[in-house]
């Protein structure tokens, strides 16, 4: 091994509403981690090796010239057998970090979903809406080979999902996301401390929150706010809601709500529109919709953020773009590839953000450093599961362009 070892499992920070791992389940969760850094660390530096060895010189020869897509480079690396290897050994341990929480979660779904339903009705931050449907970008796979994917129930009511993600996440992560895996949303209240030092967001939306992982951090940093993190899984919500208060924090609600129409919001509400790491599971149709309503709900000279992967522009050379799209063809991310060579310049120019108005930034996780040492450097990215993100922002224009006025010069 040439990277430092990840933290065990019993690192993971517990709270009132997680199931407990039985001792051979976090050994099997400590395998999963190192595997998975041993794969990214050590044997996937292998997979450059094959591509300028054996597969870009055999593109050569047959094509008379150098692959000119990731597409074309990912055709050509499928043929080849360290790839291949590879690529099966990572799928596996996608399913085997599935089968461990999912197995840990059933067997004791009753005393969680117990738990689950008393916090809830006790602290009163849920706000479940029947009426939303799930988007089919998100029901049509089993998203990261999470059995049921966000909104799966095994019975009404459940919230097995939901547990299963928040139990198996920091063995994914190698606990680069911190003790309560939390780290994204730490990074986001050290960015806006730093850049809007006197800035205090009253209200503020977190989209697609799922148990609220980066949505609690953004209530904790800014506790005199009041955060809503909506999500249209209510399993996620359920669960999001209990731990939130499981973990003392009450400026906070998750609410059952669809990005594409956030009509339950007025014009110019938020302060803050947030999203973490959302965008790449959405659809081509429904994104353009997402950041529009993003945009109506943002008061003007409000903040909306998007933490993402970085998009696939043209300085990002080909080979790395293959690898970061392993997971679309690989890992059940079906719209991972499409969304990060979209142009989100004109996209969000096209749902009201002037290009003037909009920036990119990097956003790094906030380890806890006393239990996980420094975050993993440049370096190390494991293409898609590092604490290291781009973001994607704005400023809405201080004038409304909702109400149809001009903004002055
Ligand atoms: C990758 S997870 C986001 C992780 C989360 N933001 C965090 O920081 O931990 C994507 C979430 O978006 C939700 N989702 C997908 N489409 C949505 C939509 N149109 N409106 C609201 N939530 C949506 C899914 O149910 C899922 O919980």
């Amino acid at each position: 091994m040439t990277s430092p070892l990840p933290p065990p499992y019993t690192a993971l920070q517990r709270h009132a509403v997680m199931p407990q791992a039985s001792h051979d389940e976090a050994a099997r969760f400590n395998f999963v981690t190192h595997f998975n850094r041993y794969l990214a660390a050590d044997l996937g530096a292998g997979n450059r090796l094959a591509y300028e060895t054996r597969v870009k010189p055999a593109f050569r020869a047959v094509h008379g010239r150098d692959p000119v897509s990731r597409e074309e480079i990912r055709v050509a690396m499928n043929e080849d057998p360290w790839h291949r290897t590879w690529s099966a050994l990572k799928r596996n341990t996608m399913e085997m970090r599935q089968q461990n929480g999912r197995q840990l979660v059933l067997r004791q779904i009753d005393e969680t979903d117990a738990k689950v339903a008393a916090c809830n009705a006790q602290a009163g931050l849920l706000e479940l809406d029947p009426a939303i449907s799930q988007p089919e970008y998100v029901t049509c796979v089993d998203i990261h080979c999470q059995p049921g994917s966000y909104h799966g129930e095994e019975r009404p009511g459940d919230v097995s999902v939901a547990a299963n993600y928040d139990v198996g996440l920091f063995a994914t992560t190698g606990g680069a996301l911190g003790s309560l895996n939390n780290g994204g949303g730490r990074a986001l209240v050290e960015w806006a401390r730093a850049n809007r030092p006197d800035w205090r967001p009253e209200r503020i939306l977190d989209v697609g929150c799922t148990v609220g992982h980066n949505a609690v951090p953004l209530a904790q940093g800014f506790p005199e706010a009041e955060v809503t993190a909506i999500d249209t899984a209510a399993p996620v919500l359920r669960y999001g809601a209990a731990r939130a208060a499981a973990l003392g924090v009450g400026n906070i609600r998750f609410v059952q709500a669809n990005a594409e129409d956030l009509s339950r919001f007025p014009d110019d509400h938020f302060d803050w529109v947030q999203t973490t790491m959302f965008l790449h599971e959405t659809s081509a149709a429904a994104m353009p919709r997402i950041i529009a309503e993003c945009c109506r709900v943002l008061k003007p000279g409000g903040l909306m953020l998007h933490v993402e992967q970085p998009q696939y522009g043209p300085e990002m050379p080909l080979f790395e773009q293959f690898m970061r799209d392993w997971d679309a063809y690989n890992n059940n991310e079906p719209f991972w590839s499409a969304m990060h060579g979209i142009d989100m310049a004109k996209v969000m120019a096209e749902a009201g953000f002037p290009e003037t108005e909009q920036f990119v930034t990097g956003v790094r996780s906030v380890p806890d450093k006393a239990l996980f040492g420094a975050s993993p450097d440049g370096e190390q990215e494991d293409y898609g599961r590092a604490a290291i993100w781009n973001a994607y922002g704005a400023w809405k224009p201080p004038v409304s362009v909702n109400a149809g006025q001009e903004i002055p010069a």
